[in-house]
């Protein structure tokens, strides 16, 4: 193993070719459609929930990694272990994206926000600096590019998050790129902040827990792990260019079924209620002013009360995923959440 520090890979060096596999290599060219395996796949968002799971597959599959980040210590902590490059930069910035795609294959664009802060808009984050990315690839001759954008994300939604979402797609599916476009329901995972969210609540409503709108809307979560490996495939398989692919775990369930199970992973039980959004939001836009960290802000609220499910499962029937279910021991990682851990995330993150 050799370090390149140049690059910043750390690189295994492949032995030389035999003739006969040189032979084998002219006769079996990559297809123009196919990405490079010697330039690196850019992966933004490459500390968070999904791009730490992705950037450890692409690793362990062989493919040279630049995970851009904005937090240098939280990616040391998340993703530091792996043999791949860490760049700094904000996906707004132009000056540190051109770099950033100078000599890349192929582009991830995961790095999003669900929740905004002063400064961090919808708009600005999910949107513009999706046209940043895209203009940086085209000066870096970069052709191919997966999209993470989110089931119900449309240009013309009510709902600003997923109208920003929504916009950044047309972006990608109109540019002259080789794109693919992923469209997820809601991702569980250890780091997850939906099912882990809900799991705060519960430990903060000691007897009884209320249930937006009933509680009735039906989601279809997806393993975070099956997410990456999504993003993955359709990388490394040229028959996904051009193609918006909805992707959900094994089963549509209601907010009320996903909370059962979240109750029977923690061990506990509460009372569920179901509550009108329309006496929620005051009360979570009361928090949203007082908390630094609110767990749910009133725009998320809507999306809570409306269905996020996906009727054809590109995940089974177009990747050939077999999709990890959302039962309670799969979620056993709930289990560790405390009353005061519940308290110190609506302060920090
Ligand atoms: N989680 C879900 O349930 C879900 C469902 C459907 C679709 N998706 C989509 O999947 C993608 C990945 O989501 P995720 O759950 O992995 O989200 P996440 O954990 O919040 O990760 C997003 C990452 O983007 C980074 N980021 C945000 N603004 C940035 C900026 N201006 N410059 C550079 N980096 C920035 C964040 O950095 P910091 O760590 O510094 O904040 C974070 O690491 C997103 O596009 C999201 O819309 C998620």
């Amino acid at each position: 193993m050799t370090d390149d520090s140049a690059s910043g890979f750390q690189t295994d060096v492949p032995a030389p070719a035999t003739k006969s596999e040189a032979a084998t290599a002219v006769a079996e060219q990559p297809q123009p459609e196919e990405v490079s395996r010697n330039r690196p796949v850019v992966v933004t968002g490459g500390s968070g929930l999904v791009g730490t799971h992705l950037c450890r597959q692409l690793v362990e599959a062989g493919w040279k990694v630049r995970a851009i980040v904005r937090d240098a210590e939280k990616a040391a902590t998340r993703i530091g272990h792996l043999r791949l490059e860490i760049r700094v930069g904000d996906i707004r910035d132009p000056e540190s994206m051109r770099p950033a795609l100078a000599d890349a294959g192929a582009l991830i664009h995961l790095a999003a926000i669900a929740i905004e802060k002063p400064g961090d808009s919808y708009e600005a984050v999910n949107t513009d600096a999706t046209a940043v990315l895209l203009a940086a690839a085209r000066a870096a001759g970069v052709q191919r590019i997966v999209y993470m954008s989110q089931n119900g994300a449309n240009s013309s939604s009510p709902y600003r998050f997923l109208r920003s979402k929504g916009v950044a797609e047309d972006m990608v599916t109109t540019s002259t790129m080789k794109w693919t476009v992923l469209k997820p329901s809601v991702i569980f995972g250890p780091e997850d902040e939906f099912v882990n969210v809900l799991a705060r609540l519960v430990r903060l409503s000691p007897l009884v827990f209320p249930l937006p709108g009933g509680g009735v809307a039906r989601f279809q979560p997806i393993a975070v792990d099956d997410v990456a490996l999504a993003a993955r495939r359709c990388l490394e398989d040229s028959g996904t260019v051009r193609r918006t692919l909805s992707i959900g775990g094994s089963t549509p369930l209601t907010l009320r079924q996903m909370t059962e199970r979240i109750l029977v992973a923690m061990n506990a039980s509460r009372k569920l209620v179901g509550v009108p959004v329309s006496i929620l939001r005051p009360l979570i836009a009361v928090a949203e002013r007082l908390l630094p960290r609110p767990p749910v802000t009133t725009g998320l609220l809507e999306l809570l009360d409306m269905d996020n499910v996906v009727p054809e499962n590109d995940l089974t029937a177009t990747l050939g995923i077999d999709p990890m279910p959302f039962a309670p021991e799969e979620l056993l990682y709930l289990r560790q959440i405390t009353v005061s851990d519940a308290i110190a995330s609506l302060f920090h993150a």
